[in-house]
């Protein structure tokens, strides 16, 4: 597994708090949930709130941290500097809360708060680009990388722009950037690297090879090209542009959905685990996600629009995000504290890292959870999203105790951790 030599693998104490972290902020998200209901719109700023606090505090958060795993691995080079990793989470965490108050409590919080969350991710995006530098072979996932953190970048640029118009007053056409600002970090980035890693992921995990690569590279580019000609049409203020670029990047996703059936066909390990049903809800949500926001688009509904987004975000994302927590936190406390007694005694197997019972009910309580939400906000049902939010939130608290326990596995037995 993640073929990285100890020389460029991140301490495992600089990656859990990421994972951690990550963990809590997914908590108070999904209890933040139970004070919306199903009318809540889009452009609700309390809405607009909990996204970052979702997004930023659960999604970034841990992207980050595998991404500090995983970037020596895709890039074959270790780490301009891996130290950066220590200051980019309490930076985020903070930020993330900063602008989250700044939302629903004090507008003139949100720049400080942005402010925090910008500088920690050019600190992320400073590592990684000065990271590429030592590259010597320029792959496919080494552009993709690349034009990721560009994304990125542009994203928080448009976003800190944004918060400035709302917190002191700065002269910022909201409606008009808002829309660049969603597709730049939740396209260009967040859906982008999701695909770039689960190229890598989903194979590992499942035993795949052989496979035809063609589509993914095909759904990268044309990804990449509607989110560019997204943000294009938004400079030269085009709309019906925008809807073509959105298209493009709905085909793209087509694509991308196509590859991951190509993965699944050639798997060679059947076992139905935790990682390998979170990756079926998350895929088929991500199907859902396309199919209703196919209807919004050509509805104009705003219910469509909202469902398509609850099923990419709770289902896709999350489920994704959750569903390698299973795998990359027992991998990692597992290569910290038992790899260098491999030989000298027996050392359990990874599968007997995970809590298996655990991990069933927060499977089942955030499955149902997502679909019935998801449910209630097409129907226009509160009682059918906040039962559904009620069980995403239990489903939360199994997934926190099962991060615990995996973190602790064998703290006190090897006596190094
Ligand atoms: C420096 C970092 C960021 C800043 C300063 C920022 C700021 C903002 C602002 C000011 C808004 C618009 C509020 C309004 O229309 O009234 C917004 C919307 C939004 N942002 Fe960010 N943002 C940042 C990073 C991100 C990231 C990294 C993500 C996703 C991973 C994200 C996702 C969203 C989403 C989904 C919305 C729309 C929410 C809605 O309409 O309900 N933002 N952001």
């Amino acid at each position: 597994m993640f073929n990285v030599s100890r020389e460029f693998a991140p301490p495992f104490s600089l990656i859990a708090p990421f994972f951690f972290l990550g963990t809590i902020f997914y908590v108070a998200a999904t209890l933040g949930l139970l004070f919306f209901d199903a009318q809540t719109t889009h452009l609700d700023i309390s809405l607009v709130g909990w996204a970052h606090l979702f997004l930023l505090g659960f999604v970034m958060m841990i992207i980050f941290g595998a991404m500090a795993q995983l970037v020596p691995v895709v890039l074959e080079v270790g780490h301009f500097s891996v130290d950066f990793y220590y200051i980019i989470w309490p930076m985020l965490g903070l930020g993330t809360l900063g602008m989250v108050a700044g939302f629903w409590i004090a507008p003139g919080l949100l720049p400080y708060g942005g402010l925090l969350v910008l500088v920690s991710m050019l600190i992320f995006l400073s590592d990684t680009v000065l990271t590429l530098r030592k590259v010597e072979r320029i792959s496919l996932t080494v552009k993709t990388v690349a034009v990721t953190n560009l994304f990125l970048l542009l994203g928080i640029g448009v976003g800190f722009m944004m918060a400035l118009g709302i917190g002191v007053g700065v002269g910022v056409d909201l409606a008009r950037w808002l829309g660049a600002h969603i597709v730049l970090v939740l396209g260009g980035y967040v859906t982008l690297t999701i695909m770039g890693m689960s190229l890598i992921l989903l194979p590992m995990f499942g035993l795949s090879h052989g496979f035809d690569e063609r589509p993914i590279e095909k759904s990268f580019l044309l990804m990449s090209a509607g989110v560019a000609l997204y943000l294009a049409a938004t400079v030269v203020d085009l709309p019906m542009v925008r809807i073509a670029a959105l298209s493009v990047m709905f085909a793209a996703q087509g694509l991308y959905l196509y590859q991951v059936w190509l993965i699944y066909k050639t798997r060679a390990r059947k076992e139905n685990d935790i990682w390998f049903r979170s990756m079926v809800f998350g895929y088929v949500s991500l199907a859902l996600a396309l199919l209703l926001g196919a209807v919004g688009l050509l509805a104009g509904s705003e219910r469509f629009w909202l469902a398509a987004a609850w099923f990419l975000v709770m289902g896709f994302f999350t489920f994704l995000i959750n569903g390698h927590l299973y795998k990359i936190v027992p991998f990692l406390v597992w290569f910290e504290r038992y790899s260098p007694l491999v030989g000298k005694r027996k050392v359990p197997m990874l599968a007997d890292m995970v809590p298996k019972k655990m991990a069933d009910f927060q499977f089942a309580f955030s499955a149902a959870g997502v679909a019935l939400a998801g449910l209630g906000l097409l129907a226009g049902s509160d009682a059918a999203f906040k039962g559904g939010a009620a069980f995403i939130a239990t489903g939360a608290l199994f997934l926190l105790t099962s991060v615990k326990w995996m973190m602790n596995f064998g703290k006190t037995e090897s006596g190094n951790g």
